[in-house]
């Protein structure tokens, strides 16, 4: 297959900037260290750690994926942010609790060095945080061209080449399309006329396509699932996309309910409740950005299950999700599942689930590939929204006239087949007819 596209090469330094310098963004930034420094093995990176099959079974062709696309070395990544703390990433991982003292000391010079520029942060968007860190400005039309001061300045100090941008800030509260999300005009107008409908995140979003830099949401905030910055982000050719990383409980859904439809199998119910005692649980204590998660963590199994397409095994499903902050559990959080299900002539059976997890040591894999494969989405010549990176969120973005896949199988075959049409490789299908002729 001739490669359709032409991909730069991945020259010199890549800036991987995240708005919040939290739980996630740390993790990640003390992680690619010990990484690179031969300290530990990137687990749960795809990037990293995946291979991929080419051509045919019998011709033996895996390579690792970051040996047949060119990704950007993990010795090339710089990293900054912003915060309304003004904690150094150090401090911030240390009051995170995630890593222990034997990880981060052995990184703690190279934590020390990222600061967090000032926030745009208003705390109507986000009822439980107040942090001194915050950028002033009359309008957020002027929020917004301060954060693209700080995105130019950032490349020059750092000498990148090129910055992706990763939103790992605070879960916002929930919002829904409005009129001045329709197209750029508007949405410039409302930034500075204040207009309610214009979050945060959005300036952060509007200042990344407005300076080339490709964003990803890691958050269940609207964001940049807004007309108005899905064309903005076509026309500046920008890849975009989101939302909320796809880690824990959902991850376990998205694994489980595929085989339960790919086996015909009912479901009548599916209670999830989590809880959960770090600072993303305090945010998600508030009623507005719970609901924003909530929305974000009910969509995948409608979806997966397609109870039109099969209403005798899922018309019924009765699907409940609950977020209960709980501070002693830290980032550890518990997920519980009860999954009521039925087989044969309708007998039911029960499956439960405990997965004690940590949040962020699942989500900082996903930082990190997300900032690589959108880095060479960009280079690839991509833009708007990157379906192919579905296989990271929970609630992916997609085009209007389409349905969301959250089936993490598919996710997965799509990522690897983009990544082969990408390179002018054969697409895997999996028919394998030819063997047996
Ligand atoms: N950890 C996971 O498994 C996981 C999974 C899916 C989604 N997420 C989402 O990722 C985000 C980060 O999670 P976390 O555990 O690191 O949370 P965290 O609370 O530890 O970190 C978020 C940081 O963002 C900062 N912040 C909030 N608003 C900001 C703004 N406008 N500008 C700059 N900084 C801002 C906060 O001060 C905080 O330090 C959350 O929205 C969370 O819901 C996390």
């Amino acid at each position: 297959m001739r490669r359709p596209v032409t991909i730069a090469p991945p020259k010199g330094k890549l800036g991987v900037l995240t708005p919040g310098m939290g739980a996630v963004s740390t993790t990640v930034m003390a992680g690619t260290e010990l990484v690179r420094r031969g300290e530990s093995v990137p687990v749960g990176s795809l990037t990293q750690m995946g291979a991929i099959r080419l051509g045919k079974r019998t011709e033996s062709r895996s390579p690792k994926i970051k040996e047949f696309v060119p990704l950007t070395n993990l010795d090339d990544l710089v990293f900054g942010g912003w915060d309304i703390y003004p904690d150094n990433a150090y401090e911030a991982a240390r009051k995170a609790g995630v890593l222990e003292s034997k990880d981060l000391e052995k990184v703690q010079k190279f934590l020390k060095g990222i600061q967090p520029m000032k926030a745009a942060f208003d705390q109507n968007y986000v009822k439980n945080l107040q942090g001194p860190n915050v950028k002033k400005g009359k309008t957020k039309f002027d929020l917004a061209e301060q954060i693209r001061e700080d995105i130019q300045d950032f490349k020059k100090k750092n000498k990148c080449d090129r910055l992706v941008m990763v939103w790992c800030g605070s879960t916002e509260v929930f919002m829904k399309p409005e009129d001045v999300h329709k197209d750029l005009a508007s949405f410039e107008k409302a930034m500075k006329a204040n207009h309610p409908a214009i979050a945060p995140s959005m300036l952060y979003a509007y200042a990344a396509i407005s300076e080339g830099v490709p964003f990803a949401n890691g958050a269940p905030n609207l964001t940049v699932d807004i007309p108005a910055l899905e064309d903005f982000a076509k026309t500046k050719q920008v890849p975009i996309g989101g939302k909320d990383f796809k880690t824990g409980q959902t991850l376990m859904k998205t694994i489980l309910s595929p085989g339960f439809k790919a086996r015909m199998l009912g479901v009548t119910g599916w209670f999830s409740t989590n809880i959960l005692g770090n600072r993303d649980g305090e945010v998600l204590d508030d009623p507005g950005s719970f609901k924003t998660k909530e929305e974000s963590k009910l969509g995948a199994l409608e979806y997966i299950f397609q109870p039109k397409l099969y209403p005798e095994l899922y018309g019924k499903l009765y699907h409940k999700v609950r977020i209960n902050y709980y501070p002693p559990r830290g980032d550890n959080k518990e997920g519980w599942d009860n999954i009521d299900i039925f087989g044969w002539l309708g007998y039911p059976m029960q499956i439960k689930v405990d997965f004690l997890c940590r949040d962020s040591i699942l989500a900082a894999p996903i930082v990190l590939d997300l900032a690589l494969f959108f880095d060479l989405a960009k280079r690839a010549g991509m833009r708007g929204i990157q379906e192919w990176l579905s296989f990271y969120f929970k609630s992916p973005m997609c085009a209007p006239e389409l349905y969301p896949e959250h089936d993490l199988f598919i996710q997965l075959m799509k990522l690897k087949n983009t990544l082969r049409w990408m390179m002018g490789e054969e697409l895997i299908t999996h028919l394998g007819a030819e063997y047996y002729d």
